[in-house]
């Protein structure tokens, strides 16, 4: 495995609310040679969120956001984003929407994963719907965002498929498995000339 300093890579800040098992996969790929961008800041509006710990481990900035008045949190965050010179947003399991004027502002240069084949389920409880329709596949997503809700240009999709036996549970981790390629391979792509 070849490891980069980080030098001239695209400087990206990813944003968390919980487990941040993509974040991980972010960070071990941001490391690669080949990986065109470096993790510098790590955002949550959750300040228990599992995922800071990676922040600790490979010594990543962290900002707990308290998100109490989304405007003033949002304020915040580009304040952030401009100081640390940050040119790449990440989502990655981050639960709070952001604004327009947000979107506006950083536009084309904001990406999320979403576990879901867009544009089905968008929103919430994405397994749980997948499983109630008898659909026979589903999987995930990952996507520009754009001012509405999960309907960004599309990047990069993977199926999984469904199995007679699966839970949500069972399906999200088995999707949550092929997220962890999906992003880096997103990014690749979108970067690659
Ligand atoms: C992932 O499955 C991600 O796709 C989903 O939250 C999970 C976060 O897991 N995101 C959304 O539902 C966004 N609407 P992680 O914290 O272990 O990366």
């Amino acid at each position: 495995m070849v490891l980069s300093t980080g030098t001239n890579k695209i400087k990206t800040a990813v944003f968390i609310s919980g487990t941040g098992s993509n974040l991980k996969s972010l960070i071990k790929f941001s490391k690669l040679k080949k990986s065109p961008i470096s993790i510098n800041l790590i955002f949550t509006n959750n300040k228990l969120a599992k995922g800071l710990k990676y922040g600790e481990i490979f010594k990543i900035k962290k900002k707990i956001i308290n998100y109490q008045n989304k405007e003033i949190a949002e304020k915040k965050i580009l304040n952030e984003l401009e100081k640390n010179k940050i040119e790449l947003v990440c989502l990655a399991g981050f639960m709070k929407i952001l604004s327009k004027k947000f979107i506006k502002n950083f536009k084309g240069k904001i990406l999320n994963i979403h576990p879901s084949l867009l544009p089905k389920y968008k929103g919430l409880n994405t397994h749980e719907r997948a499983i109630e329709n008898k659909d026979i596949y589903s999987g995930c997503t990952v996507h520009f965002v754009n001012s509405k809700l999960d309907s960004g240009k599309i990047i990069l999709q993977k199926k999984v498929n469904i199995l007679k036996k699966d839970t949500p549970n069972t399906l999200g981790k088995r999707i949550l498995v092929q997220e962890h390629k999906l992003y880096p391979k997103a990014i690749l792509k979108i970067f690659s000339l």
